[in-house]
């Protein structure tokens, strides 16, 4: 049995300083190997947290991971890491752990409450050395343990971190230099429950990469300005010798605004970290916090700063990059690459809504519509997992209701004034079955819907009791067409689309998805209900919302996106609303006229009822608001507003105003299935549906993934009138090629070369 994923019999107890230390703790421990039992055979540190940890053997890290145990819904789920620490043991040892306020402790939300989860960091570590002739030992957090202080003296996830190098001691990693009095405090045992403790699903946070400034300039008050040329999440690193009791002042921002930094975003979060410096050569980097910025504000650095004197790390889940796609467009390019940056920066342990301002939250609705992008370009198969895994202890305690979000520290907030009992809301809490749907879609496994199903099923069970007599769900709160580009900056909510059109279409599509989940995982009985209740929802849409000529309550943009795709309309009224829809888009100078809800949907409805052309002329609108527009703005993640800037170059006045949100990123999923043409005809792409739809300016497109059978490519080209569609597919996949006007070709696995005339 591999000891690193065996199952743990928890001896350790949770430690914590016997006094409150006003820095990040540094707990201690030393030790001897056994003698006369042999070599040691195996030795598997196993560490968890009431903070964030970072822990090392003879000062060398036990691991890469950065910020674990990371956030989960720590009430009723704390995750450990198992470490492999063999070659870390000398006969003599001295283990550490230096824990920070990370999401347990720190600050959380918008509202500017700190220690949601408990008052005291606690560690837990369990040391399991097995010898060559079998013999085993057990090092445990216990009262053996000390704590002390360490060179970081505050931090805090929003605000940043202060580090002291004066406070460096290198006896603290040392075995027998006891540095004396600083270590007499104690560790003391907290009261906790290891029942509570959890491997991994998901994979850790780690340093993906290192980015370099590409300027360094005085702004025009006289600051000393870094640009990194990408926004990112993570922070800066460097070595530094400047007078002893110095201080290097850090502050991050994603973008500039009058030539200075743009820090209105951040709203209240701080993201400044602070160096103070010993007068040697000191090596910084804030692992206790994280940022998400393009740009830094230096101040105080000994000299001149030269761009090559800082890196930016970039920290995110350690995630496989599986999907690609170039086209010939390169503001396209840029867009894609926006998203994957997107994704990157709020992939760092759960899917946030955004990772700079004070919110950094797994916002329930933002990775609802984004879930299927998110599946092509990465393999976040465990990682959406995990946080399914919290979604659905939230849902069980909450009797069923799918919270904004997960983990739920809202629910220990008051809610606003104005504000009515939170309860499931379409889109938002839809992600219990449209993110499990969306893995089994890009993966194949069965297992996710088989393991969400009780989640799923409450979601879908809650939100049918929230309908009125009619059948609809029109009632109670609904963000609806959240940030819809016609609502005003601090009116979010207030879109076009009618808000019961758009959660009873939701309700509707996650129904008629528990339907045929139930019938894969053989659960017959909720099948014919599930189904059932599609089909009244189906019948309530029509005879309350959809007109006799068609047009359905509100019309605009949205409401016949989501009608369209999620087939709530008969076939003669999906031409109509098809129509309807493409006249809207056209009315609207095919500029984005949707929010969260509609906007994922848009394109696949007009590509559905004929209007490729219109959806291809809406993503190729570089005016505002279209995703271009972001893109000829400079922006290189996705904002959170489709004018976050504007296009004075002013910050949008709305107090929400992220440049780094993947909800619209939506986009691409269509793009890689309608403009690179590559979808699965099956989950998983047991057989790939190869049906590229060339269009607008788009000469070619190469589309590639790692799909879990191998990987398929497919190109296309055009040159005059003729399409030329090069496809691979691995062994054991299949194929079918579908082009305009042509008849389909069934494709084997292997290389295949198609061209046809285009009329
Ligand atoms: C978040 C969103 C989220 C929304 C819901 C915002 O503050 O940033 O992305 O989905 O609230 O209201």
């Amino acid at each position: 049995m591999n000891p690193l994923s065996s199952p743990v019999a928890w001896s350790a107890q949770m430690i914590t300083p016997a006094a409150d230390i006003g820095s990040a703790p540094l707990f201690r421990r030393e030790l001897a190997l056994a003698t006369g039992h042999g070599a040691v055979e195996s030795a598997v540190l196993h560490v968890t947290a009431l903070g964030v940890f970072e822990a090392a053997i003879n000062g060398r890290p036990v691991g890469p991971d950065v910020l674990s145990p990371g956030w989960s819904s720590y009430e009723w789920r704390l995750r450990y890491r198992s470490y492999d620490v063999g070659h870390l043991l000398t006969s003599r040892s001295v283990i550490t752990a230096t824990v920070g306020n990370g999401w347990y402790r720190g600050r959380l939300a918008f509202a500017g409450t700190r220690a949601f989860y408990g008052q005291q960091l606690g560690l837990l570590a369990q040391l399991e050395i097995t010898y060559a002739d079998g013999h085993r030992e057990l090092v445990v957090t216990d009262e053996s343990w000390t704590a002390s202080g360490s060179d970081s003296i505050a931090d805090d996830l929003y605000d940043g971190q202060i580090i002291d190098a004066r406070r460096r001691a290198p006896g603290w990693y040392v075995v027998g230099s006891y540095p004396g009095s600083e270590w007499a405090l104690p560790a003391r045992v907290m009261d906790f429950d290891t029942s509570r403790l959890a491997p991994y699903i998901g994979p850790p946070t780690t340093r993906q990469e290192a980015l370099h400034a590409v300027k360094v300039w005085t702004s025009p008050s006289g600051r000393t300005l870094v640009d990194f040329g990408q926004n990112l999440v993570g922070w800066l690193r460097f070595t530094v010798r400047g007078s002893r009791g110095s201080e290097i002042r850090v502050r991050h921002a994603e973008v500039l605004e009058d030539d200075e930094l743009g820090v209105r975003p951040l709203r209240d979060a701080q993201a400044t970290d602070r160096f103070i410096l010993s007068g040697e050569d000191d090596f910084f980097e804030p692992t206790k916090t994280f940022h998400g910025f393009r740009y830094v504000e230096v101040t105080g650095w000994p000299g001149e700063l030269r761009a090559d004197d800082l890196e930016a790390v970039v920290v995110h889940s350690e995630l496989e990059r599986t999907g690609h796609f170039a086209c010939s467009n390169e503001l396209l390019n840029q867009l894609h690459h926006n998203v994957v940056w997107g994704t990157k920066g709020n992939f760092l342990d759960l899917p946030t809504d955004c990772p700079q301002r004070n919110e950094r939250l797994g916002w329930t609705g933002d990775i609802a519509v984004f879930a299927p992008s998110a599946a092509f370009l990465f393999d976040v198969k465990d990682f959406l997992a995990d946080w399914l895994a919290d979604l659905k202890l939230e849902q069980r305690h909450q009797d069923g209701m799918v919270p904004f979000v997960v983990p739920d520290v809202l629910k220990y907030l008051p809610p606003p004034p104005d504000f009515p009992d939170p309860d499931s809301t379409a889109v938002w809490s839809d992600a219990a079955v449209w993110v499990p749907w969306a893995l089994y879609q890009a993966y194949g496994d069965p297992d996710v819907l088989a393991v969400q199903y009780e989640s799923m099923a409450a979601h879908v069970r809650r939100a049918a009791s929230l309908t009125s007599d009619t059948g609809l769900w029109d009632t109670g709160f609904q963000f609806g067409d959240w940030l819809d580009p016609d609502a005003s900056p601090d009116q979010p909510a207030n879109a076009k689309a009618d808000k019961g059109v758009v959660a009873t279409a939701c309700l509707y599509r996650s129904a008629s998805l528990l339907a045929e989940v139930a019938t894969l995982l053989g659960h017959a009985d909720d099948a014919t209900a599930f189904g059932a209740l599609a089909s009244r929802t189906r019948d309530a849409f029509n005879a309350h919302y959809v007109a006799d000529d068609s047009t359905i309550l509100s019309d605009c943009t949205t409401v016949y996106a989501l009608a369209i795709v999620f087939g709530l309309l008969d076939a003669e009224a999906e031409v109509a609303a098809g129509r309807r829809l493409r006249d809207l888009v056209a009315k609207s100078g095919h500029r984005i006229s949707t929010g969260f809800a509609g906007t994922p949907f848009v394109h696949d409805a007009l590509t559905r009822t004929g209007h490729l052309a219109d959806a291809y002329a809406l993503l190729l609108q570089t005016e505002c608001p279209s995703w271009l527009y972001m893109v000829t703005m400079g922006a290189t993640t996705i904002w959170e507003r489709w004018d976050s800037m504007l296009p004075d170059g002013s910050i949008n006045p709305g107090e929400m105003t992220s440049f780094n949100h993947y909800a619209f990123g939506s986009i691409a999923d269509w793009m890689h299935r309608t403009i690179g043409g590559l979808a699965p005809a099956e989950p998983g792409y047991a057989r790939v549906l190869v049906a590229p739809r060339p269009g607008g300016d788009l000469t070619w497109a190469d589309t590639r993934l790692e799909t879990p059978h191998g990987t398929v490519r497919v190109s296309w080209r055009l040159t005059d009138d003729r399409l030329t569609v090069e496809t691979e597919l691995p062994p054991g996949v299949t194929g079918v090629l579908c082009t305009p006007g042509s008849q389909d070709v069934e494709l084997q696995h292997g290389r295949h070369v198609h061209t046809r005339q285009l009329e």
